[in-house]
C-alpha cells in the first residue's frame, strides 16, 4: 500500500506542468496553442525565449530527480525505478491537462541522473552534440531515448534497470512520433527558428 500511494504521488507530481504554469502566470500564454503545441522547455524556448525555457527545463528535471531520490529513501531501489516511470507518465499524460502533456525528456533526464548518473552524463553529451550538429532538439531526444537501454546493457546494469530504461525510452519515442514523422519529411522545426 505504501508503494501504491508513493507511485500515485509520483504520478501527481509528474502531472504538474511547469511549462503551462510559468507561461500562463508570467507570459499570459497558453503554450499549448503555439509552436509545436508541446508543453515542454523546447517549445517554451521557441515561443518565449531562453529564460522561461531554462526555468521550465530545470523544474521538469528536478521533479523527476526528486521523486527518484524520495522513492529510494522511502522504499529502496525498486520503488525508485517504479517512481521514475510514474513521474514521467504523469508528465506525459497529466491528470491536470486532461491526460495530455509533454514528451518527458527533461523529467526522464532527471530520473536518469538519479538512477544511473554515468549513463545520464553520456546521454547528455551525445544529445547535446546531436542537437548542436543537426539543430533538431527532437533528434537529440530520440537518439538519447534509443541509446538509454543500449548503454545500460553495455554497462551491465541488472535487468530491472535495463527494463526501466527501455520503458522510459519507449515512452519518449512514442511521444515523439509526430516529430519523427516531421523529421523524415524534412519538416521539423529547427533550433533557433522562432514562432509566435
Ligand atoms: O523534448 C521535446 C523535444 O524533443 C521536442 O519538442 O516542441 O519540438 O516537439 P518539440
Amino acid at each position: 500500500i505504501k508503494t501504491i500511494i508513493f507511485l500515485i504521488v509520483s504520478y501527481l507530481v509528474g502531472s504538474i506542468s511547469f511549462a503551462c504554469i510559468i507561461c500562463n502566470k508570467f507570459y499570459s500564454t497558453d503554450i499549448r496553442r503555439y509552436g509545436s503545441g508541446n508543453p515542454g522547455s523546447t517549445n517554451v524556448l521557441r515561443v518565449l525565449g531562453v529564460k522561461p525555457a531554462m526555468i521550465v527545463f530545470t523544474a521538469d528535471l528536478l521533479k523527476g530527480l526528486i521523486m527518484v531520490l524520495l522513492g529510494r529513501f522511502f522504499g529502496g531501489e525498486n520503488l525508485a525505478l517504479l517512481s521514475a516511470v510514474a513521474v514521467v507518465v504523469g508528465h506525459d499524460w497529466s491528470v491536470f491537462l486532461g491526460f495530455k502533456g509533454g514528451k518527458g525528456i527533461a523529467t526522464s533526464f532527471g530520473t536518469i541522473i538519479g538512477l544511473f548518473p554515468k549513463v545520464g552524463l553520456i546521454l547528455c553529451i551525445i544529445g547535446v552534440l546531436v542537437v548542436a550538429i543537426s539543430r533538431y532538439v527532437s533528434l537529440g531526444s530520440v537518439t538519447a531515448a534509443v541509446l538509454l537501454p543500449i548503454l545500460l546493457l553495455i554497462f551491465k546494469y541488472p535487468a530491472k534497470y535495463v527494463i526501466t530504461g527501455l520503458t522510459l525510452g519507449i515512452i519518449a519515442i512514442y511521444r515523439h512520433r509526430d516529430n519523427i514523422k516531421r523529421l523524415m519529411a524534412g519538416k521539423e522545426n529547427k533550433l533557433g527558428q522562432k514562432v509566435k
